[in-house]
């Protein structure tokens, strides 16, 4: 299904045909961004959290700054993104990390960075908890073990989960020890990918409010995660209600990171068509950009939405990336109109996890990055050249 978004399609005509856009280009469109920090307003006043951006699905720097005003703060998985998140919020919002991957020689660094910061583990809480300078700040992720994804790949409460301490464990070392969680500030929780339903965050909190109450009366501030899509939600009763669990039992200030939700629909690839032939019978068109743009194309075997694509439409081709690998192939497509050499492929909500994963295998390079701003302009932003491939080779 193509995205119905007003402002996609009125970018349509520039994407598939402004001369200046040179291809393979990524476009982020401002006021695919601005719809959306206005949604998690309304999120916000609906609800009563602080709203977060997880940086990790996009974090093309003069989008971030854009975004900044709009967002009560940013929430990073490394150091790097904790870094990049002070200097774009400066001194206004909070910046948040969570990570399996705590370094010992990171922490002093993360600790002046970042105002929350979530261990993944009961190890992480006792090697690090005291090393933080102020008290409240340190909290512990939870794996709330109600699996919600079906996919274990995307699942955190697949079974012997890296990602956060077991509930139940926690429940356990609370009535037991309660002294080791003496100083904890919080508790964070994601488990959902492209949740379009609030249900399920209301069924977390539920389960957190029944089996880790002796833990919540301790804490200052809960984040409940990311995993769920907000442009339209059907219905925001059921995260007032978990808010409400949480602030009117519990007094802790509750924040959600979603990140996928702000950005997906405003990133667009457009790639031209460089080659055309047959094999075995099928209409092969090979585009200037790769699997190597999207990785999760390649990871997860799944056909990404096209601009224009319809079904049973009578000019069907097999869309190729560039790269040496059989399986750099994005999957059959049909058009009304041929593909000739210079027709342009848009693909649309490839906002997230593309731009921060992408990587130059056999030295193709990245898209050139695009803004299309509030005023229906296109802006380059950045191209690459050979030296960053230069660089990326050591060179
Ligand atoms: C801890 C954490 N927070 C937030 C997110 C953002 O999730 P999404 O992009 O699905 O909204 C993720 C995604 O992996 C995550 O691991």
């Amino acid at each position: 299904m193509n995205s119905h978004h007003p402002a996609i399609d009125r970018s349509a005509d520039i994407l598939l045909s402004d001369p200046w856009l040179v291809t393979p280009a990524f476009v982020y469109d401002e006021r695919v961004m601005a719809a959306k920090l206005r949604a998690a307003a309304t999120i916000r006043e609906a609800t009563g959290c602080r709203v977060l951006y997880a940086m990790k699905p996009f974090s093309i720097v003069p989008a971030l700054r854009m975004m900044a005003p709009g967002l009560d703060g940013l929430a990073a998985s490394s150091l790097f993104e904790a870094t990049l998140a002070r200097d774009v919020l400066g001194a206004r919002g909070s910046v948040h990390v969570t990570t399996p991957g705590f370094r010992p020689d990171e922490i002093r660094a993360l600790d002046g960075l970042c105002d929350y910061l979530a261990f993944n583990s009961l190890s992480q809480w006792r090697r690090f908890g005291g090393q933080l300078s102020g008290r409240g700040r340190g909290g512990l992720r939870v794996n709330p073990q109600l699996s919600l994804v079906k996919d274990d790949r995307y699942n955190p409460c697949r079974r012997a989960s890296k990602l956060g301490v077991p509930i139940d464990d926690l429940a356990d070392l609370a009535r037991r020890d309660p002294a080791s969680l003496n100083g904890l500030g919080g508790l964070h929780f994601h488990t959902n990918a492209d949740s379009e339903s609030f249900d399920p965050w209301l069924a977390t909190v539920e389960r957190i409010d029944e089996r880790l109450g002796a833990v919540l009366s301790r804490v200052d501030w809960v984040n409940l995660g990311g995993g769920y899509l907000f442009d339209r939600p059907p219905d925001l009763a059921p995260l007032a209600h978990a808010v409400g669990l949480l602030r009117s039992r519990y007094g802790v200030t509750v924040f959600i990171e979603p990140g996928a939700g702000f950005v997906r629909e405003a990133g667009r690839i457009v790639a031209s068509v460089i080659d055309r032939f047959t094999s075995d019978g099928r209409q092969i068109a090979v585009l200037d950009t790769t699997v190597g743009h999207m990785p999760e194309v390649f990871e997860y075997q799944f056909e990404p939405e096209i601009l224009g694509e319809a079904e049973e439409a009578e000019h069907t081709y097999t869309l190729a990336g560039c790269s040496c690998l059989a399986g750099d192939v994005f999957g059959e497509y049909s058009f009304r109109e041929p593909l000739d050499i210079g027709s342009r492929v848009v693909f649309t909500e490839a906002g997230a996890y593309t731009t921060v994963k992408s990587h130059m295998f056999n030295g193709i390079n990245l898209p050139t990055i695009y803004a299309l701003t509030a005023s229906g302009s296109l802006e380059r932003k950045r191209a690459y050249t050979y030296r960053d491939f230069l660089s990326r080779c050591g060179g």
